[in-house]
């Protein structure tokens, strides 16, 4: 079936790291992007494109509606040999380089423009891009704005140290009375639309939670435990050197592969298809279920909330693909008890989600309408720390990929926002 053909195809890329000094920033300047419809033969093609050494951008973008594409950058002295290819391939970036420069230059944020001490910040937040160190100030700003009903938390230390940080909200029960709501964001360090979309939701939780009835309500029934950035060693990376790090930075004694893919460290499922055991390969598992410290520190945290009142509603955010994803995602064959209500609420969210800009998402288990993905996050909120509802969310766009414009940071959180009012009223 072709649909296993592609799930192959893409866990059999190897991870093209278009640079020989590690600390070096890596240049995309010239890279071609381009979505590839794959008819034919796939072991051909992966030799094909192996050897001109393009970089897989479709771990989070396997389907479409039109039959399987996949989409790739190709390094500018081999955009002559891929063209002569022939490949059915559609051009979505005549210069990925120029792409990260018109994205990367991140907005201030800088004491004249935070707000006074206690006031929420100015949305103007989500008109770009920031620094980690300017997003660990910005949760603690939201924080300060809110401080009766919240607080930072942390849930373990990353490999190279940092904290894995976020906010607890609760309402008018206090806090840990309630079923957990539980975010997390930029699991993958160049989906950097996640950790936005998840501030701005944090943020319209804050603002709506006084004078907004259905706010007030689910703040009242659940507590929020939201950590934007989750993977911060892959995150800062990104910054400094890599715009295209997925992995954490975490390093092994016995290769010199670095990184291991938190979204398939979990014990549900681990090892299986759509991840691998090869430590240079973008969807490395691990050697074992939580042996990433991130995962760790999730997986503490996970526990705790399914021990005190349950998980309601977990979300892994991720870009891009615009989809839904419940579980399962490690296996095609078996789906959640409550799968009905899931595929209702998803169906809701989706339709609400497309109310201001049109945006379609698309929704369902996730190795049903996206690809194989094993020892992922949800699957394990669902089987392992009871989640009602675990899901992933694959935010914007189809076309600019990881390399999101700032443009569309607010249009992005407006919608999704609207998705989440309709999960908050029926929920
Ligand atoms: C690709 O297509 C062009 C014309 O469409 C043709 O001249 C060329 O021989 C083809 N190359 C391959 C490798 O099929
Ligand atoms: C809450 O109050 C603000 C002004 O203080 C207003 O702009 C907003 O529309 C109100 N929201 C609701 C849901 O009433
Ligand atoms: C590296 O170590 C892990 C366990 O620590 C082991 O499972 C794996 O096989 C080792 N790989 C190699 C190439 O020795
Ligand atoms: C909304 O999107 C759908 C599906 O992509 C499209 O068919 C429709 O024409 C769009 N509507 C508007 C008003 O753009
Ligand atoms: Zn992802």
């Amino acid at each position: 079936m072709m649909f296993l053909g592609i799930v192959y195809f893409l866990v059999a890329f190897g991870t093209a790291v278009p640079t020989t000094q590690r600390d070096a920033k890596v240049s995309y300047d010239g890279y071609k992007v381009y979505k590839v419809a794959a008819h034919g033969d796939a072991a051909d093609l992966i030799s094909e494109l192996d050897a001109l050494s393009i970089i897989d951008l479709s771990h989070s973008h396997a389907g479409s509606e039109n039959g399987a594409t996949f989409n790739i950058a190709v390094p500018p002295d081999n955009v002559a040999a891929f063209e002569a290819l022939n490949l059915s391939a559609e051009i979505l970036s005549g210069d990925l380089g120029a792409d990260i420069a018109a994205e990367g230059s991140f907005g201030e944020y800088s004491s004249t423009l935070r707000a006074n001490s206690g006031d929420l910040p100015s949305l103007t937040w989500f008109d770009s891009y920031h620094a980690y160190e300017d997003h660990i100030q910005y949760w603690a700003d939201l924080q300060a704005a809110f401080p009766d009903n919240s607080e930072l938390i942390e849930a373990g230390t990353s490999f190279e140290g940092r904290p894995l940080q976020g906010i607890h909200l609760w309402g008018s029960s206090g806090k840990d009375s309630k079923p957990a709501i539980f975010f997390n964001g930029n699991v993958h360090a160049r989906e950097w639309i996640t950790s936005k979309v998840v501030e701005y939701i944090t943020y319209q939780l804050i603002v709506g939670y006084e004078n907004d009835t259905l706010v007030q309500s689910v703040l009242d029934s659940y507590d929020f435990y939201i950590l934007p950035v989750v993977n911060p060693d892959g995150f800062v990376y990104t910054q400094t050197t890599d715009r295209l790090w997925r992995k954490n930075r975490q390093i092994r004694t016995n290769t010199t592969a670095i990184g291991t893919d938190i979204n398939r460290n979990w014990a549900v499922g681990f090892g299986g298809g759509g991840s691998s055991s090869d430590p240079s390969s973008g969807t490395f598992s691990g050697y074992a279920p939580g042996d990433a410290p991130e995962t760790a520190g999730l997986i503490v945290l996970a526990q705790e909330l399914a021990g005190r009142h349950g998980i309601k509603l977990y979300v892994d955010w991720h870009s891009y693909a615009q989809v839904i994803l419940l579980s399962y995602g490690y296996t095609c064959d078996a789906f959640p008890a409550n799968l009905e209500a899931q595929l209702a609420l998803a169906a809701g969210a989706a339709a609400a989600i497309a109310g201001p800009y049109n945006t379609t998402f698309d929704y369902g288990p996730g190795c049903v309408v996206l690809y194989q993905s094993s020892g992922n996050g949800r699957d394990y909120m669902t089987d392992a720390a009871g989640a009602e509802y675990g899901w992933g969310i694959e935010l914007r766009d189809t076309r600019y990929g990881f390399v999101l414009p700032p443009e569309q940071i607010l249009p992005s959180g407006e919608e999704i926002w609207e998705g989440m009012r309709y999960i908050w009223a029926n929920l």
